[in-house]
């Protein structure tokens, strides 16, 4: 059977994905039956040259012709930004089909909208990619620790200032050659002021919050510093203690129906697992009565990671029955009643 998907956006994901697609599909092929090919791309200009670009692929600069196209199954949207991709995704949910998509700043500030309306399509809406690029922890909270209770949630979800921290602290880079270094290797944001302004990181804290506390929360409710301050007196000056300066997030439980939500540059000490973090690796760590401390580590950001993220998902989506539908993109996706409120 042929799944046939529409792509929204051709950039650094979704060129990752056209690879992926590629080398997997014989495989999944293989073991589900299942054959995906992408039907057709939306694109911001037809005009660029796209080398060895597969020319089955329909390229299209109108969203309708991906949205109105009976033929297609599934919707990916790796496009980014909150404005048109959300009317893409609300359109493909009304007409039943399940979307996936990697973008966070959508899924934080209108996350649950697009939750309710995907419940009551009864499609899927996956968002793996969104979080920690390479770490599969949207999967792993929603459904492992359904049976634990988290505490608390802290770590790395920024590979942009990652790299760029590790990059002025070990290669003594300056702040400006490694925001470049990390554009040119595709870890930045379009804009990069949401990478170290710390807003990335406060978008992926917001998603997190809401599938493990239940919490709605907005970015002017966090607690925010980026790394635009940090000066190489300040990374030399944590050197000479032996630490590490990096941008972290922290959700804590404070008492029973209160969340504190923050993102700020940190010391990290040797004897932290979050010490061995490095360049644009990601790593949460989560507290849960069962389990005590749990770190999940592994690349969080850049094309293959990403798209490995967004194929997983359009898998999932593919295989999902109707109840199994109701275990990850249902009221039940969330771990607790969304009666907390943000403290900050
Ligand atoms: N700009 C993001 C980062 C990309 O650096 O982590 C992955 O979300």
């Amino acid at each position: 059977m042929t799944i046939k998907i529409g792509l929204f956006g051709l950039g650094t994901v979704g060129s990752g994905l056209l690879t992926l697609l590629a080398e997997q599909n014989n495989k999944i092929k293989a073991s589900t039956g299942l054959d995906f090919t992408v039907k057709t791309a939306l694109v911001s200009t037809l005009t660029k040259d796209r080398p060895g670009l597969d020319p089955a692929i329909q390229l299209t600069t109108d969203p309708n012709d991906i949205l109105n196209d009976p033929e297609i199954d599934l919707v990916v949207e790796v496009a980014g930004g909150t404005g048109s991709a959300k009317g893409w995704i609300k359109s493909a949910l009304s007409s039943k089909k399940p979307v996936i998509t990697a973008n966070k700043d959508l899924i934080a500030t209108a996350g649950q909208e697009l939750i309710e309306l995907a419940n009551k399509a009864q499609v899927p809406l996956l968002y793996e990619a969104a979080v920690a690029g390479g770490i599969p922890i949207i999967t792993t909270l929603q459904n492992y620790y359904r049976t634990d209770t988290i505490r608390s949630l802290a770590g790395i979800v920024n590979g942009t200032t990652n790299y760029m921290l590790t990059q002025m602290a070990q290669n003594g880079l300056s702040y400006e050659k490694a925001l470049k270094q990390a554009q040119e290797l595709g870890f930045a944001e379009a804009d990069p002021t949401n990478d170290v302004a710390g807003y990335d990181a406060a978008y992926k804290a917001i998603i997190l919050a809401r599938l493990v506390f239940g919490l709605e929360s907005t970015l002017d409710e966090l607690a925010i510093t980026g790394i635009q301050e940090i000066t190489d007196d300040d990374i030399a000056a944590v050197k000479v203690l032996g630490g590490q300066l990096k941008l972290l997030f922290t959700i804590n439980q404070v008492g029973e129906d209160s969340i504190a939500l923050s993102v700020s540059p940190q010391v990290i000490l040797p004897d932290s697992p979050l010490s061995q973090v490095h360049n644009e690796n990601n790593a949460i760590v989560v507290n849960s009565d069962n389990l005590g401390q749990t770190m999940y580590y592994g690349p969080g950001a850049g094309a293959r990671p990403t798209a490995q993220a967004v194929l997983a998902d359009i898998l999932l989506a593919a295989t999902a029955t109707k109840e199994s539908h109701q275990v990850f993109s249902s009221e039940n996706m969330r771990l607790a009643e969304p009666n907390v409120q943000a403290y900050c």
